[in-house]
């Protein structure tokens, strides 16, 4: 429980192996992800895992951030009802799935949902029900490069951490 390096390592990979994730590794993810915390505890998520080739480079088609997608192994959409806190709860979710992915050495990258044009076209290809929000799409796959796990460099904790007030 101490190690919490696994937090440090995960990074956004957008290059993939041509190498397919087992269909269990999926479940797993997903399974994390049912366990982020949601406003009073509604969890509103449903997730749909893609791993058809065509429907991959569909969905990499439609946003300009996310080509690399049609190289991916799978996609997990994450969708939530409309609720209050839904996009907090599922981008909790979301969280959930990078770093149980980086924890089993899968690479991913966040693609944006809600607020994009395009929430409606991935709606559609994956029949999601009437009123179904995009929170995010994120593209998993094992990585091309071979350290693409090491520690971030991102803000210095200094910078960033105040003691009881600002
Ligand atoms: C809300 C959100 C939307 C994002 N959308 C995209 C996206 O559409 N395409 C993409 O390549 N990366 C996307 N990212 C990934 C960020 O670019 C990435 O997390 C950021 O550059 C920091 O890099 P790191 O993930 O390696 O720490 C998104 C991240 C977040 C949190």
């Amino acid at each position: 429980m101490e190690n919490l390096e696994f937090l440090k390592i995960r990074r956004s990979v957008r290059a993939f192996q041509n190498k397919n994730i087992p269909r269990v590794e999926l479940e797993k993810i997903v399974d994390s992800a049912r366990f982020a915390p949601s406003a009073r505890n509604i969890q509103p998520w449903e997730f749909v895992v893609v791993t058809d080739k065509n429907k991959l480079k569909e969905l990499a088609g439609l946003g300009q951030n996310a080509a690399f997608m049609a190289q991916s192994a799978a996609c997990i959409a994450v969708f939530s009802i409309d609720t209050n806190y839904f996009l907090e709860d599922g981008c909790a979710a979301t969280c959930n799935i990078l770093l149980a992915a980086t924890a089993l050495g899968i690479g991913s990258c966040w693609i944006a949902g809600d607020k994009k044009p395009y929430c409606r076209q991935v709606n559609s290809l994956l029949n999601a029900p009437a009123g179904m929000k995009l929170i995010s799409m994120i593209a998993l796959g094992y990585p091309q490069e071979d350290g693409a796990f090491k520690v971030a460099s991102k803000k210095e904790l200094k910078d960033l951490i105040h003691w009881e007030k600002f």
